[in-house]
């Protein structure tokens, strides 16, 4: 069992086979957090808190006379507003006389085996198709001790995934309303340390920049307030040692299973303990918790190593890959595809898609995506948006019948949907314009000259999923591109009482997560691609809907690997959709080689996004070789140990990074010249994941493992900007 109960000291010891996680309910029922990193001895961490009579810190009424005992200073596993804890708090509400002070105390608790599930929410879950992955759940019950308002604390270990997850539900047993301004789903004291916070801050076509600052006093925070996770930001978060690197160091990574707004926030205090916090933004939050109802806040995802970064990474790629992302496709080889999108854009019909088709199925692609323009009034990205009926006329056939014939050239079918989405000019805006978000009597927040539609509404959501369901249902569509074009503004909904429109936000994300469950529940064997302009809701709470979502509009090659360098600390290379685009790029004007883009397209999903008509000769026998080494080095890129070699934003030479395969017997090494030098120096890049002890080949030479971990292997010269290398390592 991964979760101990001491009864004798109310001491609760959470274990991964290498991380610890401890807290403690003290004498007076506050639930301190006493430890979480290096697994040690079982022993009370609590000794290490320093009790003492602080001034301007107040002491607590049941702690009496006590003066060294203050929530100010003591490390608490969920510390709320108002009662003497000045830093930032995971909770804060308003009671019905208005006032927001809260106090939490210890009430019970119960272990069960399993994992939990979150209603309505995402959650990891454990897998049973490969025999069984051992996960526990352990729920703290706290109380107010003012009224009958409950907050149960929700902790899921999975030891062998070295995880462990929080989740928090609020119950609601006093006979008025409750009303929740903020609630964070994850909260870690530190005591003592000197950290750096790693955060992942972007904008559109540019996203998951890396950025790391020491922990300074005060508070450093960042979030999305945008209704998704936004571009500017991304839920998933680093602390780690100062001197931490890719291979050293310890290091916590903090993610948020949530697509919506979120802050992520690491204060300094006074004594220089530093807390951490996660969880729902509460600008655009303010939840009603009637009495008998329950509020879940979202899950968030724990992980600790003392072996640095990429060993990090390592874990949450393990755990999203097999324990987030659900469905067929989780095993299954997702197919190659072509994109027409930034081959066409709206300027298509039917026979120009199966020209396009054609070629593709002699390269080898295994599945056509028809992309934004094919429905409604829809020939530029003004109008259309909500009316999902097949524009017939543009495509010269029905649906069904272009793609009978893109599967009679043995291809699958694939189609892009924005369903949130919603033009003024479109039919079913002219019926409902009252499913728009916008407030009445203002004018709304455009963006791509389109609006929102009301997610948070069952009958919208309904309509638009039954619209959804004919389109899929009168064609063979094994693929949806699942796309939102724009940042929500002007909450408000039609449906919810004044006192309730600070619910808008929230509802509008578990409307998006009601109807993509029904749509994974009714077409199990359809691939869903997130996207949100790219990768503008790149979120844990996502991937349990859509294995795979597109990562970036800047399909720049050298662009991309900065990006998904960026968003590889926090999510498997299988999750990250990546395309092979035509040059010049549409995004930067930059030209680079076709063997570069795809050896960067290769490290995600893999596909092509261009009109295939227009390859040469030449480039077609380039590309069908391309499919080919894709196909054969599939598992090793999708299921290997992914290792960052350089950081693409410091390294000005060479951009380098592995896939391993778990046991060690072969590796791919992915290496892109950025920067040619005529007459430079001389480069070796490390490898890892080998078995230190065999001899690998590469290129018909043989190294031993050892000998290519620690003194590198020489790179080739590069003789052209932008040129990349695939290089195998093999075990003999
Ligand atoms: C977004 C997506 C693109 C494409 C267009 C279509 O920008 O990120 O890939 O689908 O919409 O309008």
């Amino acid at each position: 069992m991964a979760i101990i109960f001491d009864s004798t000291s109310r001491l609760f010891t959470l274990t991964t086979n290498h991380s610890m996680y401890q807290m403690k309910a003290d004498r007076y029922g506050v639930l301190l957090h006493t430890w979480f990193g290096m697994k040690g001895s079982a022993f009370d961490y609590s000794y290490r808190i320093a009790y003492a009579d602080r001034g301007f810190s107040g002491n607590p009424y049941d702690a009496g006379d006590d003066r060294t005992y203050s929530l100010d200073v003591l490390p608490q596993e969920f510390p709320t507003y108002g009662s003497g804890d000045y830093r930032s708090t995971a909770l804060k509400v308003r009671y019905p006389d208005g006032t927001s002070a809260c106090e939490l105390r210890y009430l019970k608790h119960e272990i069960q085996e399993g994992k939990y599930s979150l209603p309505g929410l995402p959650a990891i879950f454990t897998s049973l198709d490969e025999g069984r992955t051992p996960a526990d759940t352990l729920i703290i019950t706290l109380e107010d001790t003012r009224r009958r308002f409950f907050v149960h604390l929700y902790y899921g270990v999975m030891e062998d995934l070295d995880i462990i997850t929080r989740a928090v539900c609020v119950e609601n047993h006093s006979d008025e309303d409750i009303y929740l301004e903020n609630i964070q789903s994850v909260c870690i004291d530190y005591l003592y340390g000197d950290y750096d916070l790693h955060t992942f801050y972007g904008r559109h076509v540019k996203e998951r920049s890396c950025q790391r600052t020491p922990v300074v006093h005060g508070i450093h925070s960042v979030g999305s307030t945008r209704g998704t996770s936004s571009h500017q930001y991304n839920p998933f978060l680093i602390l780690s040692g100062r001197d931490a690197t890719e291979e050293t160091g310890s290091c916590y990574g903090f993610s948020f299973l949530y697509s919506g707004d979120f802050i992520g926030s690491a204060e300094l205090d006074q004594y220089d303990q530093t807390r951490l916090l996660l969880g729902i933004h509460p600008d655009n939050f303010c939840y009603c918790v009637k009495p008998q109802e329950r509020f879940y806040a979202p899950e968030a995802v724990m992980a600790y190593t003392e072996h640095g970064l990429n060993e990090l990474s390592h874990i949450f790629h393990r755990a999203y890959r097999r324990h987030l992302c659900r469905g067929i496709w989780t095993t299954k080889r997702r197919p190659v595809l072509l994109n027409d999108w930034e081959g066409v854009y709206f300027d298509f019909n039917g026979d120009k898609l199966i020209q396009m088709a054609k070629d593709a199925a002699e390269l080898g692609v295994e599945l056509f995506v028809m992309d934004d323009g094919w429905f409604g009034k829809r020939d530029l990205d003004v109008s259309g948006l909500g009316d999902w009926s097949v524009n017939e006329k543009k495509l010269g056939c029905t649906l069904k019948e272009l793609s009978d014939r893109i599967h009679d050239l043995g291809l699958m079918f694939g189609i892009w949907f924005e369903p949130e989405g919603i033009n003024e000019d479109s039919d079913l805006y002219r019926a409902h314009p009252e499913w728009a978000m916008r407030i009445p009597g203002k004018s709304p927040t455009r963006s791509r000259q389109q609006l929102l539609l009301d997610f948070s509404r069952e009958d919208v959501r309904d309509y638009i999923f039954r619209h959804i369901c004919q389109v899929l249902d009168s064609a063979r569509i094994e693929y949806l591109k699942w796309d939102l074009n724009r940042s929500l503004s002007d909450l408000y909904s039609a449906v919810l009482p004044k006192e309730r429109q600070g619910e808008v936000m929230h509802r509008y994300v578990l409307g998006l997560y009601d109807m993509l469950e029904k749509l994974v529940t009714r077409y199990p064997d359809l691939l869903v691609e997130g996207c949100s302009g790219g990768g503008g809701r790149f979120d844990a709470g996502m991937l349990y809907y859509t294995p795979q979502i597109w990562c970036s509009d800047d399909t720049d090659a050298i662009e991309r690997l900065s990006i998904q360098y960026g968003t590889s600390f926090g999510y498997p290379v299988s999750t990250m959709g990546s395309h092979v685009s035509h040059c010049p790029n549409e995004q930067t004007g930059r030209i680079t080689p076709l063997n570069t883009r795809a050896t960067v397209a290769m490290s995600g999903t893999f596909g092509y996004e261009l009109d295939v008509n227009k390859m040469s000769k030449d480039e077609k026998r380039i590309v069908r070789s391309q499919i080919r080494e894709f196909k054969a080095y599939y598992n090793l890129i999708q299921y290997g140990d992914y290792y960052r070699l350089t950081n693409p934003d410091t390294e000005t030479a060479w951009h380098g990074w592995e896939f391993a395969a778990e046991d060690g017997s072969e590796a791919l090494l992915c290496i892109v010249a950025i920067q040619i030098h005529p007459n430079g120096p001389g480069r070796w890049m490390r490898l890892k994941g080998l078995k230190k002890d065999s001899i690998y080949t590469i290129d018909g030479k043989r190294y031993p493992g050892d000998v290519l971990m620690n003194s590198g292997l020489l790179l080739p010269v590069a003789t052209e900007e932008y040129q990349s290398f695939r290089i195998h390592i093999a075990e003999v």
